[in-house]
């Protein structure tokens, strides 16, 4: 693969995932990307297989994963002379999009549901982004075209832009060049829209083939699940959740658009919703016997992969990776 290797980050692989004119050393960094995988020996024993790795975009500066789309996204909405940018976001984009807009010098409207994690409102204030909350979800993205109106801003929302997926493509780059030839036999991915998901399947399938790539797997919370419904029932679409129970952060996404493109980019792997509990069991587990403090994201993951060789869809010898989205500090304190 064509990586600049004099490049930290996820800008080594710019190249591969945006148009070739991109000038890395233009980039506007704040060291996203080059996050860690981390092997969890005792937690792979505890769920019942050879070995358990952890992707940690927890490292990422902003928390989450978010930061390789949001440090993409307001570069190329700088390049291309946006007056500023709106978004809507369950908390961890607005947040990375934030910090990101404030280093490019760009005006920045985020808008979130009024339970958003304080850290997220914290990182948002301290950015000097414009913050509107919610108590009705269904009408953000209607909020944001308002705002967009109103201000002349560039909406960035996950289904409004190609930019913040060609930039997450970054971290299935990152994992293979990880992994060094020796890829895991699974991914299990924390879901909500599936930006994540469907960027993982297109950098793997650029770079190890139909072959050779991992199976992919999706998590979802139990009260918000609408791809693992539709996996279950074996349609190739996706059907709105009528509602969206679902504790405070990531992967509240009633209606994922691309839903249908996920369903086909986890067609060799599968899909499972858990609770909330499950989740916190594992990740609490992860942190204690591993050291690694991983969110309450990564552990409906955990809870995942448990529920995967408890029923036998994938063998005991299997080593399995997860993607630890965001870390404990985005996450509720009532499931620590
Ligand atoms: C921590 C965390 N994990 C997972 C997700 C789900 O990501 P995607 O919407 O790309 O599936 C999100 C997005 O809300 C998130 O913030």
């Amino acid at each position: 693969m064509h990586i600049n290797s004099d490049v930290r980050g996820m800008w080594r692989y710019a190249d591969l995932f945006s148009a070739a004119d991109l000038d890395a050393s233009r980039s506007i960094t704040l060291g996203e990307g080059d996050t860690p995988v981390h092997e969890a020996p005792r937690t792979a024993a505890n769920i019942g297989c050879h070995r358990i790795l952890i992707k940690d975009e927890s490292q990422n500066p902003s928390g989450s994963f978010k930061d390789r789309s949001g440090a993409y996204t307001v570069l190329k909405m700088r390049e291309q002379g946006a007056k500023g940018i709106v978004l809507q976001s369950t908390g961890n984009a607005a947040a990375s999009f934030a910090i990101y807009a404030a280093r490019a010098g760009l005006p920045c409207h985020v808008v979130v549901p009024d339970d958003v994690l304080p850290m997220n409102v914290h990182q948002i204030i301290r950015s000097g982004a414009m913050l509107t909350q919610l108590s009705d979800w269904t009408q953000a993205d209607a909020t944001c075209a308002q705002i967009a109106k109103a201000t002349g801003f560039h909406v960035v929302s996950a289904a409004n832009t190609p930019h913040r997926m060609y930039a997450k493509q970054s971290l299935g780059f990152e994992i293979v060049e990880q992994c060094d030839g020796d890829m895991p036999d699974a991914i299990f991915c924390p879901t909500g829209g599936g930006i994540a998901v469907l960027a993982l399947r297109q950098a793997l399938g650029r770079l190890c083939g139909d072959r050779g790539m991992p199976r992919l797997y999706i998590s979802q919370y139990a009260g918000c699940c609408p791809i693992v419904d539709a996996f279950n029932a074996g349609v190739d679409h996706v059907s709105p959740c009528p509602t969206a129970d679902t504790p405070r952060g990531g992967m509240r996404t009633p209606f994922p658009r691309r839903g249908a493109d996920v369903l086909q980019a986890i067609s060799s792997g599968g899909a499972f919703s858990v609770s909330p509990a499950a989740a916190a069991l594992q990740a609490g587990n992860c942190g204690k016997q591993d050291g690694i403090n991983v969110g309450l994201e990564c552990g409906t993951a955990l809870a995942s992969a448990a529920i995967a060789l408890i029923v036998g869809d994938l063998p005991r010898t299997s080593t399995i990776m997860v993607v630890n989205t965001a870390g404990i500090s985005k996450m509720d304190p009532r499931y620590l």
